[in-house]
């Protein structure tokens, strides 16, 4: 392994290797292995295509989720274990999307399968308190070091639950996002999740975009990586500001990592302007280590929302925090529903958890991930790539550019060709990634050094490929 040193500007849990010299690659290679690509998908994966036609009949976009499709269709699966998954047409897949993080424990994990099973002796849905719900709250409460906790099925539902509780605790309505934030369908979280540039405004001072079929109420955008545009924001608007809603490292933009002292910067502001700071963990959540986010980068929000990672798998979110904001749905003012909540598969799913994701287990996986890291880097200092890697936790990501990303205009301007030829040129060689080009790769505990090792091989074959 390499001594690749990590450049300091971004906060320090987290990783950034840079190369200093690169040259640049033509667009027509990059066309010209896009083109052999898309033509080797088709022909590998007839049965995807003809699953994709049937779905459409049923389904819209022939998904159940439309973050699920891409043209011409999408990899259509019929099983998965460890870390594979068997697609329509026979073959076995590499899954190092791990449904978005939802996956973490890996496919089939045996003891999230004995948990499940257990419970299932049980019965499957109470609707009334049971010691089950208790038992995962604690859990959830002592991990992640907040007060207390309510359990949701979606990040969706727990990001807007966490809003509501800031406009109950406030007495104010507006919501702050970064441009470039998403935190799931509720109308305002749409607000510049992906805005065009020609409508976004100006980089320092973001208009707020707005879908026409979206009613997102009082909505506010600022830069991520941005403190004097956080001050003004706060200065010109915190009478009428409930909450600031931020993912304390940016996983919806491939990764973006915050800078040095930016977060602690943020806490402090929000204190003085009386601003309740949520953090979005669905993503981080334990994929950033075994006690997510902000305990990883030290900076306490006053509420946590959380999905994904937590459940092994099963439908499972919450939010939580601090128990001066959270009384708010003690007493009333926030009341708080859902038929499923808490239900005792999903809380089989934190138990299992909470057996699985040790701080040693989680820590073999980041090394993995580093290791990853810094073989690709290696890679892309040996083929002169204009392209730098970055990782937080179990992800990770290559990111096309010369330069760091630290906002969504950097975001923008990194090279959307080469990350698509890159993505496809793995998924045609078994290995499936997220379908956007925004998303990251996650090395769960199901994956070892051979994984590590396709992972990295795959990239030396397209380094190859794109300057052949
Ligand atoms: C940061 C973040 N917040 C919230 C959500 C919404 O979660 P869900 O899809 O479970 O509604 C997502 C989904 O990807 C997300 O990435």
């Amino acid at each position: 392994m390499t001594t690749q040193t990590a450049i300091q500007s971004q906060h320090k849990a987290t990783h950034r290797y840079v190369p200093t010299t690169s040259t640049p690659i033509s667009p027509e290679k990059v066309a010209s292995v896009l083109a052999a690509e898309w033509d080797l998908f088709t022909k590998n994966t007839k049965g995807s295509e003809l699953e994709s036609k049937r779905a459409f009949d049923s389904l819209p976009l022939g998904v159940t989720s439309s973050f699920q499709h891409w043209d011409p269709y999408p990899i259509s699966i019929v099983s998965a274990k460890g870390a594979y998954m068997t697609d329509v047409d026979g073959r076995q897949l590499l899954d190092l999307s791990m449904g978005f993080g939802a996956m973490l424990a890996g496919h089939l994990n045996p003891v999230v399968i004995e948990e499940v099973q257990a419970s299932l002796n049980q019965g499957m849905l109470f609707v009334t308190p049971s010691p089950t719900s208790t038992d995962a709250a604690e859990r959830i409460c002592q991990r992640f070091g907040i007060d207390q906790v309510r359990f949701t099925n979606s990040g969706t539902e727990s990001t807007m639950y966490a809003v509501r509780v800031a406009r109950s605790a406030t007495e104010k309505m507006g919501i702050l996002k970064v441009e470039g934030g998403y935190h799931g369908s509720y109308d305002p979280f749409v607000v510049s999740a992906k805005p065009p540039l020609n409508k976004a405004g100006k980089a320092e001072k973001p208009t707020p975009y707005v879908e026409p079929n979206l009613v997102p109420g009082d909505i506010y955008v600022v830069p991520y990586n941005n403190i004097p545009a956080l001050e003004k924001m706060f200065k010109k608007n915190a009478k009428k500001l409930a909450c600031f809603i931020v993912e304390p490292v940016l996983e919806n933009l491939a990764i973006v990592l915050p800078d040095a002292g930016y977060l602690e910067r943020v806490r402090e502001l929000c204190d003085q302007y009386n601003v309740v700071l949520i953090f979005d963990e669905v993503k981080t959540g334990l994929t950033a280590g075994a006690h997510g986010a902000a305990m990883r980068l030290g900076v306490k929000p006053d509420l946590i929302t959380l999905a994904k990672s937590i459940g092994g798998g099963l439908p499972l979110a919450a939010f939580g925090g601090k128990k001066k904001y959270m009384d708010f749905v003690t007493n009333g003012k926030m009341a708080h529903f859902g038929t499923f909540n808490g239900n005792p598969l999903a809380m089989a799913g934190v138990r299992a958890i909470d057996r699985i994701c040790s701080d040693e287990a989680l820590a073999t996986a980041e090394e993995f991930n580093l290791q990853a890291l810094t073989r690709i880097g290696d890679i892309i200092d040996e083929y002169q790539l204009p392209a730098h890697t970055v990782g937080f936790g179990i992800k990770g990501c290559v990111t096309w550019s010369t330069t760091p990303v630290r906002n969504y205009r950097d975001y923008k301007a990194t090279d959307f060709g080469v990350a698509e030829a890159h993505w496809l040129f793995a998924l045609n060689r078994g290995i499936i990634t997220p379908p956007g080009l925004d998303e990251q790769w996650l090395i769960s505990l199901a994956h070892g050094q051979t994984e590590i090792d396709l992972l990295v091989e795959d990239f030396r074959d397209f380094a190859k490929a794109i300057r052949a």
